[in-house]
């Protein structure tokens, strides 16, 4: 039997991808402030990366809630619906495919982002994840955010489905449930932000629970085989604690979406933007699991061409998702098929404003 490559087509669900390189949720602050709706420009940074495997949209909030950034583009609101409608146009028109990563921040925002001024919503009242917020007014320290209510988690499910809509009448591939990086989905997960006493707390499975409401309504919508879910099972990223034991956690969510035959299951091996550490939990085991389901594997995090190129050739990974690579390279599939150099990022522009360490990276 002949070993996968890189660059070889997967099948993920009902998604056909041409090759295994894969472009990571970057979020990049450049929807149009007004609306906060994908624009012009934006379409052209994802065209520009097209011949990715699939590429994962930034970060979209559900809500104006989940916001925690400037100018990030939500997945609510019929401009935004039109702005999406623009990206996934671009992306189709040079052969790419495109699915949303659906977001809410939960207590990272701050008041300067909530409707009013509230205070940020969270699993339990009180938490406070530490650090700073980039507001549109500048750095702020973040607060102790509110727990929501049991009914209005329904109102949040529902909303999940509701940006699910917005997705695929966008004309967009699918959706990834972001589920990672301390965000609110996360904050419910996790044992150290979760101290509800209702059907979203305590136990492992109701912790979970919200997590798989929104994996449904999305799937509700879209189909299993267009939904994805992106999970960082020991990266502290955005959250100052962790969980008390993520192999026991993060292995019932696993296994529970295995069972749901979703598209695929996205990891972020180690802690985000750090090294690669598979301590804490065995991402191996998650594979094997996944796999026996038809379910595939997409690996992220500090991966190069030699050891991505190892991970698809030795089935650790079915697929691997570069982030920072894809920001300064918009041919990095094709640069790592020829071997050729790679451009350096300007971390100064990841968050800026214009076109500058945008749209101008050069191609080879
Ligand atoms: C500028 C920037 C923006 C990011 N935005 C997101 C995001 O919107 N959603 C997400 O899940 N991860 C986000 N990440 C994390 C990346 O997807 C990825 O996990 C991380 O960069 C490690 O992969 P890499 O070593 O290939 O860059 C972001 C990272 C960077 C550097």
């Amino acid at each position: 039997m002949t070993r996968p490559s890189l660059f070889a087509p997967l099948t993920l669900g009902a998604i056909e991808t041409k090759n295994r390189v894969f472009m990571a949720p970057l979020t990049r602050c450049r929807a149009t402030p007004e609306t906060l709706a994908p624009n012009s420009m934006i379409a052209e940074y994802y065209a520009q990366r097209a011949s990715a495997g699939l590429i994962v949209s930034e970060a979209t909030q559900i809500l104006p809630t989940g916001q925690g950034y400037p100018n990030t583009p939500g997945i609510y609101s019929a401009e935004q619906e039109a702005g999406w409608r623009l990206v996934a146009d671009a992306v189709h028109a040079k052969g790419g495919k495109i699915v949303a990563q659906l977001w809410h921040v939960g207590a990272i925002s701050h008041p300067d982002f909530q409707p009013n001024g509230a205070l940020p919503v969270t699993a339990s009242s009180g938490f406070n994840p530490g650090g700073t917020t980039y507001t549109q007014h500048g750095k702020k320290d973040r607060v102790a955010a509110r727990g929501l209510e049991t009914h209005e988690v329904h109102e949040y499910i529902a909303a999940y489905k509701h940006s699910a809509e917005v997705a695929k009448r966008a004309g967009l591939d699918g959706v990834e449930i972001h589920s990672a990086n301390g965000y609110l989905l996360e904050q419910f997960i996790r044992d150290c932000s979760n101290q509800r006493a209702d059907q979203f707390g305590g136990s492992i499975e109701n912790r979970i629970r919200f997590t798989l409401a929104a994996v449904d309504a999305a799937v509700a919508v879209f189909g299993a085989g267009r939904v994805g879910i992106r999970l960082s099972p020991v990266s502290a990223a955005n959250q100052s604690m962790r969980d008390s034991n993520p192999q026991a956690t993060y292995g019932a969510l696993v296994e529970a979406l295995a069972l749901r035959k979703l598209a695929y299951v996205h990891f972020i091996e180690g802690n985000t933007g750090g090294a690669r550490d598979l301590a804490g939990f065995d991402f191996r085991w998650a594979k094997k699991t996944l796999a026996a389901s038809g379910v595939a594997y997409i690996a992220n995090n500090k991966y190069d061409r030699a050891i991505a190129i190892d991970a698809i050739e030795n089935g650790t990974a079915d697929a691997i998702a570069f982030g920072v690579p894809f920001i300064s390279n918009p041919d990095l599939s094709e640069r790592l098929e020829q071997n050729a150099p790679l451009n350096d990022a300007n971390p100064k522009t990841f968050y800026s404003a214009g076109s500058a360490g945008y749209t101008d990276y050069p191609k080879l």
